[in-house]
């Protein structure tokens, strides 16, 4: 069994009257026909404990998508019994089998499953059709095909051997279950964490951040058609702390697989250092965190293609993108030039609905969400030190719509420059062209993450000393491109310092948290 050499998924383009845009606005009408009554799956069992709470698209909040089933304590419970029940099985799998289960969903996904994953990811999530088949559809296919062709690498990583004496490493599953913890902005992050522990053997029980349920039930079903057994990945609906409470205390926590925001991850690993007394082995922790991702402008720089990348970087998917550009440092020699730009390029871009296909924006995910953006972007307003310069308004009257908004600060510590907004806002400091090396100081020291980066320039001394200079700034460090849209086997997703343990998603270095290795030396 050789695993075929993976390819990227090519992205469809969805153009009017496309076979696969005929496809996908069939399948947004049927599922909007339909209202879902939405079970966790439990054991291979479909579990309903009839308390029902309903979804809503985040554009559309009065329309009930689906209505899910959430759970207690007791079914974190058993949740836990039935991955511990499957595991034997599952662990003694031969690899090949695991492979093609992982393999068998790539195509399915690729195939029939594709137009329905994406329709529920733009009604749940809000995504455009564009964001939903870069993230939904290819992400998760490559998560899949490379995490497949990675393993087979790891296995093959073998300690030498000498005349008489045969030495091997055994990859081990983690001895207990691993707990798949993840937010809402990414269907495909929601699928990777779960398959890539399950791929290397280890049972899983996933939690979803509420707002992916509707896409993450999709998820299931496909697994399931993918032939993976019961109880392998167990899918629960259950409060987060509650959940957390449970699981951290249990014997048999293995190690959780996290993506989500830096706040709920320190609580999370303050309360396995707790627990720590409590566990078989050392659990491995394993987490994504949050971002406050730059774009810095050389006075060497292409002023077009950097409003491009402030416009593509920071607005798509309405900055929701742990990896989206949220503070900006422009030269004076350029600032008004590409700021021009920017304002060219958002006079153009509409918002509203993910149904028209023409829409760049859509509504930020919640309530809450909304109501966080809308009091920064006030404090913008009456801030005399910073300038609204583009967008600024909000209306949640039908969908949680927020304006992509540009915030020009002159305090380049400004507070928008600061925290982690994760929406449509993105703030502008304009530095004197005279001071590059003193900004790169600023960038490195303004924000305690480390996720993505991006320098723009055309003087080669410039990047290289911005290269030096950031290193420890960005896990995903970008020249001359907008921060956001790493590709699975291409670039290695993940960031350091406040934005996590930097495991790189979708690669060798992330499957290597997932076993336990065993080094057997035989003699003879
Ligand atoms: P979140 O931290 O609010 O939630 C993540 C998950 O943790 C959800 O399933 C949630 O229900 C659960 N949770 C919340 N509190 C908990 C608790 N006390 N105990 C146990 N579980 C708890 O994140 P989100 O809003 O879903 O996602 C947005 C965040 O994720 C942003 O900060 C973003 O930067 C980050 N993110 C990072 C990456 C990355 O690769 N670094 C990728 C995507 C998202
Ligand atoms: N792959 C996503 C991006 O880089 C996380 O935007």
């Amino acid at each position: 069994f050789n695993v075929p050499t993976p390819l990227n998924e090519p992205v469809k383009g969805y153009a009017p009257d496309s076979p696969e845009r005929l496809e996908l606005v069939k399948m947004l009408k049927e599922l909007k026909r339909q209202e879902r009554d939405i079970p966790m799956h439990i054991g291979g069992q479909e579990v309903r404990t009839g308390r029902r709470l309903p979804l809503h698209p985040p554009h559309d909040h009065q329309h009930v998508l689906a209505h899910f089933h959430e759970g207690d304590a007791g079914h974190v419970t058993q949740a836990i019994d039935a991955a511990l029940a499957a595991r034997p099985a599952w662990a003694a799998l031969p690899w090949e089998h695991r492979a093609a289960i992982f393999l068998k969903a790539a195509d399915l996904l690729a195939g029939p499953y594709r137009a329905r994953l994406n329709a529920a990811t733009m009604l749940g999530q809000s995504k455009n059709a564009f964001q939903a088949e870069i993230d939904a559809a290819c992400e998760l296919i490559d998560f899949f095909r490379f995490n497949v062709a990675f393993m087979q690498e790891l296995y093959g990583q073998q300690p030498i051997s000498s005349p008489g004496i045969w030495n091997r490493l055994e990859h081990r599953p983690l001895e207990g279950f691993v707990f798949a913890l993840t937010p809402f902005n990414f269907t495909s992050i929601a699928g990777n964490l779960p398959t890539s522990a399950a791929l290397m053997g280890n049972v899983v029980v996933w939690k979803p951040a509420y707002p992916q349920i509707y896409s993450a039930q999709v998820l299931m079903e496909l697994f399931k058609e993918a032939g993976l057994p019961d109880g392998v990945i167990n899918l629960i609906y259950v409060d987060g702390p509650v959940a957390g409470d449970v699981i951290f205390k249990h014997r048999d926590f293995a190690g959780i697989h996290f993506t989500g925001s830096t706040k709920v991850f320190q609580t999370i690993w303050q309360e396995i250092g707790q627990n720590i007394s409590r566990y078989k082995s050392y659990p491995r922790i394993v987490g994504e965190t949050g971002g406050k991702d730059f774009i810095l402008a050389h006075p060497s720089a292409h002023a077009k293609a950097v409003a491009t990348a402030i416009t593509r970087g920071a607005f798509e998917y309405q900055g929701q993108k742990c990896s989206a550009a949220s503070r900006v440092y422009l030269p004076s020699n350029l600032a008004d030039e590409i700021l021009g730009y920017v304002k060219e390029d958002l006079a153009t871009v509409k918002m509203g609905d993910v149904e028209d296909f023409g829409n760049f924006v859509n509504a930020v995910i919640t309530e809450v969400s909304f109501d966080k953006l809308a009091r920064y972007i006030d404090g913008a307003h009456a801030d005399p030190d910073a300038e609204v310069v583009a967008g600024g308004t909000y209306d949640k009257t039908k969908g949680y719509f927020v304006a992509p908004t540009v915030i020009v600060a002159r305090d380049p510590k400004y507070v928008t420059m600061c925290d982690e907004l994760f929406g449509p806002v993105v703030t502008v400091h304009v530095y004197d062209a005279e001071q590059f090396e003193a900004t790169l100081d600023l960038v490195d020291g303004t924000s305690p993450y480390a996720l993505t980066g991006a320098v723009f320039a055309q003087d080669r001394y410039a990047i290289d000393l911005a290269s030096q200079r950031l290193v420890n700034a960005a896990g995903n460090f970008y020249i001359n491109d907008k921060p956001t849209g790493a590709v699975v086997g291409q670039q290695p997703f993940g960031g350091a310092r406040a934005s996590g343990t930097n495991d790189k998603a979708g690669s060798i270095l992330n499957l290597l948290r997932w076993v336990s290795p065993r080094a057997i030396k035989e003699t003879f």
